[in-house]
């Protein structure tokens, strides 16, 4: 069968062909198979994607919170072709101009004396290889993590991990030790930093200082809720750090190149870590890469130690070239200064909503990384979803989302607003106005 095609070219295949080849030979993620139900998506252009039959969506989570420059930018479209045309490999011993640009710009972006930094293929390993940097040069095994945090799916990352995905490969890698972090949810709320850094203080003294090689944390937590800390936290964490000879690990896979307003999350509260871990808004997802980078005390550790750690794709020209086109574009369209300004119309308008819609029991946002928390009570906020659970009004919310075009994360009790962070306020308000209608469903479940 075939189908007349809104945006001819590549795409031969209908949506529904796509679909259920896709179901039957591949595996998708986090998922029992028979409940997945994929949209088909043959193309896209700013904040916006296709399918095959020209239905269009507001990319309302830019993917997986990472096309952060919008889709389908010539630049870096011609940048990634350039590089493949002329050397579209090199092994990791080698040296390469993109990975000479990228490393030197890189220096240049991130906070303090981080200047040196190792490629990988994503987010998740670029955390495996921060913990491996961290124990090589403290000499140390343990590593402290938070419970509502996200790091990645391979062994260590996962073991790193605090919410419910680690479950499942449990045992994980040993010596890692998961912290409370000072938000309890939407029933039980926020702690104060002081508290919760006290509370940190006790486990480090419990654990044996000596023993810890690193904290690691998303300065601004992602899919666990975007959970922004409250001022004094991430001082307080580097403080201790400090105290005890702890490497501080930024995880800013998702919080970082622009999503919350700044380069990176620490920079809005002026925190240099030890190690910065990156990927999605590096190349915007146009090619996969990850880095994780280090400070000078770091790096000098490895000028006359081996650094025990390799990956074929380390450093691949490819991906290096796309995310050089990718800080270009960030920079030549002012993009981290759009995501501030309409970070400021999209927590307008999620304060709208609250004040609106009987459901919204919270709502955050720092730049473009938001999140809207749904309850079913507004006396004792019981939230409209249990905890790594979803309930019939939050099921109706996504499908509602989807009919009208609008793609975002729903997961749990909460959907997010991570939009491409080149959207105009114009683009905001029509993926509000879709919002506003659908949380007429969530509403009629109030009770009290
Ligand atoms: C904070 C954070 N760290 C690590 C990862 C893992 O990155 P990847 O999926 O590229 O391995 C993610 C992915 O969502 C993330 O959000």
């Amino acid at each position: 069968m075939t189908t007349t095609l809104a945006n001819p070219g590549a795409q031969k295949m209908s949506g529904n062909e796509i679909v259920s080849l896709s179901r039957k030979h591949t595996l998708y993620e986090w998922s029992a198979q028979s409940k997945v139900d994929p949209i088909p998506v043959a193309s896209a252009k700013g904040i916006y994607f296709y399918t095959p039959e020209g239905k269009r969506f507001i990319d309302f989570n830019s993917q997986l919170m990472s096309v952060n420059i919008g889709h389908g930018d010539e630049r870096v479209i011609n940048a990634i072709s350039d590089q493949a045309a002329t050397l579209a490999y090199a092994n990791p011993f080698m040296a390469t101009e993109a990975r000479a640009r990228l490393g030197a710009k890189l220096a240049e972006i991130t906070p303090g004396d981080i200047d040196t930094f190792f490629f990988t293929n994503g987010g998740a390993d670029a955390n495996e290889n921060a913990i491996k940097l961290a124990r090589f040069s403290t000499g140390r095994h343990k590593i402290l993590a938070r419970y509502r945090s996200y790091h990645g799916a391979t062994a260590g990352a996962i073991s790193l991990t605090g919410d419910p995905r680690r479950w499942a490969a449990e045992p994980g890698i040993p010596g890692v030790v998961h912290l409370l972090d000072p938000y309890h949810g939407i029933e039980r709320g926020w702690e104060s930093a002081e508290s919760s850094l006290a509370r940190i203080e006790e486990t480090i003294q419990l654990e044996g200082p000596q023993t810890i090689a690193a904290f690691i944390l998303e300065p601004v937590t992602g899919t666990n809720g975007v959970l922004i800390p409250p001022d004094g936290y991430l001082e307080g964490v580097r403080r201790l750090c400090d105290k005890y000879g702890i490497l501080m690990i930024a995880d800013e896979v998702m919080s970082g190149f622009g999503r919350t307003g700044e380069w990176f999350a620490c920079d809005h509260w002026k925190i240099v870590p030890d190690l910065l871990c990156m990927a999605k808004g590096l190349t915007s997802s146009y090619l996969p890469l990850g880095a994780v980078g280090m400070r000078h005390h770091v790096a000098q550790h490895f000028q006359d130690k081996v650094f025990y750690g390799g990956l074929t794709y380390n450093s691949h020209p490819m991906g290096c070239a796309a995310a050089l086109a990718t800080i270009r574009v960030y920079e030549e369209d002012r993009l981290i200064e759009n995501a501030r300004k309409m970070g400021a119309v999209l927590s307008e308008l999620l304060a709208g909503l609250q004040a609106k819609h009987l459901s919204v029991g919270a709502v955050r946002s720092i730049g473009l990384f938001g999140i809207v928390e749904l309850i079913r009570s507004r006396k004792t906020k019981q939230p409209m979803a249990p905890f790594n659970g979803t309930s019939e009004e939050m099921t109706a919310l996504g499908r509602f989302f989807r009919e009208q075009g609008l793609y975002t994360f729903v997961r749990w009790n909460t959907f997010f607003t991570n939009p491409p962070l080149c959207i105009t306020e114009q683009q905001l308000r029509e993926a509000f106005a879709i919002i506003d209608r659908g949380l007429e469903i969530t509403d009629k479940a109030v009770t009290d």
